[in-house]
């Protein structure tokens, strides 16, 4: 993404106004035709914690300017972020071990209890603030809010992990009718009313297919799907659902790329027609891939 991050300092440095109003008519076309459309964006908790924005405040406020910049022209943006670091870092304070399983977090009762810490206590307030600075209205809802989205046990091995049986999607609907920017945090319940630690991916995946989503974005710390994942050159500009679960079957994606492409499949059966996975520590990744003709990252197709 170095190449995203070079591009976007050269063109404040060398701009000409009559450049600057070009990309601002570029934009035109993209504005009218996604207008009044979905779009749901999963914010990585390790593109919040690795952003190059400077500070970890400076990468939120690039986010959520763009998240503005949507709903002011239109679009109908929802975001349900991840905190994968975070949970990490409170956790070895805590001195409790992580680990994973299939890309997942195995989740003990005390390890939820730090979930739901960390996501409610922490990431959900610090995003839903910087929208809020810049005028606009996040409102912060978690999963278990409403019984917005219900699961079941993902399996045995994982604990209190859940799989989303049910979206709630008349919720979101409702807040996004009134104006506000709904920011997802992903836990959820059962019909028992136990709450469960949910893969954001997976929250973000069926948030978007029962909300119909134009889009559905999922930044995060690396610039997109790689063929071998230590090899920046072999990115994969763009893929259709049955190569990438032939690339699922050979084992090329590991660790936390698994819930981010097994969710996306689930979203193309679901409906939706555009999945993007971008470099969200890069200072305006989301404008750049929805608003201009450059396409970064890679883009998931039927
Ligand atoms: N084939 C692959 N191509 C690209 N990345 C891969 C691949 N296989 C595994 N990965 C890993 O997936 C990681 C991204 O998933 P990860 O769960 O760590 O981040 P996130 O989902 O953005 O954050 P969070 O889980 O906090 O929401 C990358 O940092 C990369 O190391
Ligand atoms: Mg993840």
């Amino acid at each position: 993404m170095a190449s995203l991050r070079e591009a976007v300092s050269v063109i404040d440095e060398k701009l000409s106004l009559a450049d600057k109003a070009a990309i601002l008519v570029e934009a035109l076309p993209y504005i009218r035709r996604f207008s009044g459309t979905t779009v749901v964006v999963k914010y990585g908790g390790n593109a919040i914690a690795e952003g190059d924005g400077g500070s970890r405040d400076e990468t939120l406020e690039s986010f959520a300017q763009d998240i503005v910049l949507l709903h002011s022209v239109g679009l109908r943006p929802v975001v349900v972020h991840g905190g994968g670091p975070q949970i990490d870092s409170l956790l070895t304070r805590l001195g409790i071990a992580s680990e994973f399983h299939e890309g997942l977090r195995v989740t003990t009762a005390e390890t939820l209890e730090v979930v739901k810490m960390v996501l409610l206590g922490q990431v959900n307030p610090s995003i839903v603030a910087q929208l809020n600075r810049l005028g606009s209205r996040g409102i912060g809802i978690s999963g278990a809010d409403a019984q917005l989205v219900r699961c079941t046990p993902v399996s045995d091995h994982h604990g209190l992990v859940g799989a989303v049986s049910q979206v709630n999607a008349e919720v979101l609907h409702r807040l996004l009718d009134d104006g506000f920017i709904p920011v997802v945090a992903s836990i959820a319940t059962d019909e028992s009313g136990q709450v469960y630690n949910v893969n954001a991916d997976h929250v973000a995946s069926a948030v978007a297919s029962a909300l119909h989503a134009e889009k559905l974005v999922y930044l995060t710390n690396i610039e997109g799907l790689r063929l071998n994942v230590d090899d920046p050159t072999s990115l994969v500009r763009s893929i259709g659902a049955e190569e990438l679960r032939d690339l699922l079957r050979q084992g090329t994606i590991v660790g936390g790329m698994i819930p981010k492409i097994r969710s996306a499949l689930e979203a193309v059966d679901g409906g939706v027609r555009a999945i993007h996975l971008l470099d969200g520590r890069a200072t305006h990744a989301l404008l750049v891939e929805i608003f201009t003709d450059i396409g970064i990252g890679t883009m998931i197709h039927a």
